[in-house]
């Protein structure tokens, strides 16, 4: 499968200087997202989402991150590049969308500018060209055409994120970094964005890295799947298959705990206990205080385990046992 890989993450970690001490935000994290093909991140608060998402596009707090690993992107080895070929490939063939659209929207350009901006910052098309193509973009996404030239205060949430993944499809992206992208939204505005994200995919036949704590989303849009704990991957599927044969404890504990019906799409986990604060890499399952499988063996070097494309980081999962603790 290796080929088919736009992207090949190799044990990543990433460590943040803080006032309280140095944070192992992730550790050995190692994710293969394929062409075409919209992966989901998914895990509860603090996890590590962010920062995996951040790594790939180079965006860490400056002077307070160490990384290590590797991150191969369409050939390209990013963590290598310089600062200036990075720029290059962020925003044009990298790109991503926030939960909050304000944080890539400039507060003083009307949408259309936006567009045209991003579109002068990275391609060679004329006035004129930028014009019609951030008109064609907008109404690709659905934005209504009277209102190209209002700024982003004077737009709703759901607006605002239109634009904001307009621009980041404006110069065709291969990967696309969702973060969040419809927590923020209420339910039926969350709907119509994720199948406008589903059809743009289809239709440019980038890939997504979608980044959700929701597995509601993951069942719509998603193609594989890998869930995180505590800076950790612990497992790794299609999503049909993750979803229906979750192995991993914690994966099931998600599972199990998805909020059912409507009304509650901000309800988090009802898992009980919380992740561990990382200021230490513990040499245990990460995961062991809180799973109900928990054994002396859990308390020695976590476990990972291959089997197929389904992957699974559990001593109690087997590769006979086929996700039967
Ligand atoms: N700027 C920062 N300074 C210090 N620690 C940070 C910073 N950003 C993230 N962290 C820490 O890194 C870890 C991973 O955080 P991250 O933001 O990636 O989580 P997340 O999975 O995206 O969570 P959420 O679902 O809340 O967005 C957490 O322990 C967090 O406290
Ligand atoms: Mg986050």
């Amino acid at each position: 499968m290796e080929n088919d890989n736009l992207l090949t993450i190799r044990n990543l970690s990433v460590e943040l200087m803080t006032a309280r001490g140095v944070v192992h935000a992730i550790s050995g994290v190692s994710l293969d997202i394929y062409r075409g093909n919209i992966h989901g991140l998914v895990g509860e608060s603090g996890c590590g989402k962010s920062i995996t998402s951040k790594s790939i596009m180079r965006l860490l707090p400056e002077g307070r991150a160490r990384i290590s690993g590797s991150i191969d992107f369409d050939g390209s080895k990013l963590l290598a590049l310089s600062e200036k070929q990075m720029a290059k490939l962020r925003g044009a063939e990298i790109s991503m969308i926030f939960q909050e659209p304000m944080t890539s929207l400039s507060p003083l350009k009307t949408a259309r500018a936006q567009l045209e901006g991003a579109l002068a910052n990275h391609t060679n098309l004329s006035r004129a060209e930028r014009r019609f193509r951030a008109e064609n973009l907008l109404e690709r996404v659905g934005f209504p055409r009277d209102r190209a030239k209002r700024y982003p205060f004077e737009l709703s949430g759901g607006m605002r994120q239109r634009v904001m993944i307009a621009q980041a499809i404006s110069c065709n992206p291969k990967l696309l970094i969702a973060d969040e992208p419809t927590t923020a939204l209420d339910v039926t505005i969350q709907a119509q964005i994720l199948a406008l994200l589903r059809d743009l995919q289809n239709e440019y036949g980038m890939s997504v890295l979608f980044v959700t704590h929701n597995f509601g989303v993951v069942s719509q849009i998603c193609d594989r799947v890998s869930v995180m704990y505590a800076g950790n991957i612990v497992e790794t599927a299609a999503a049909e298959e993750l979803l229906s044969n979750p192995m991993h404890p914690y994966t099931r504990a998600l599972i199990g705990c998805i909020p059912r019906g409507s009304g509650q799409r901000d309800r988090l986990f009802a898992l009980p206990g919380s992740p561990p604060l990382l200021y230490e890499i513990p040499d245990a399952c990460r995961f062991a205080p809180r799973c109900k499988y928990a054994d002396e063996q859990c308390l020695s070097a976590p476990y990972h385990r291959t089997t197929g494309t389904h992957t699974v980081a559990c001593h109690h999962v087997s590769a006979d046992s086929a996700g039967g603790i």
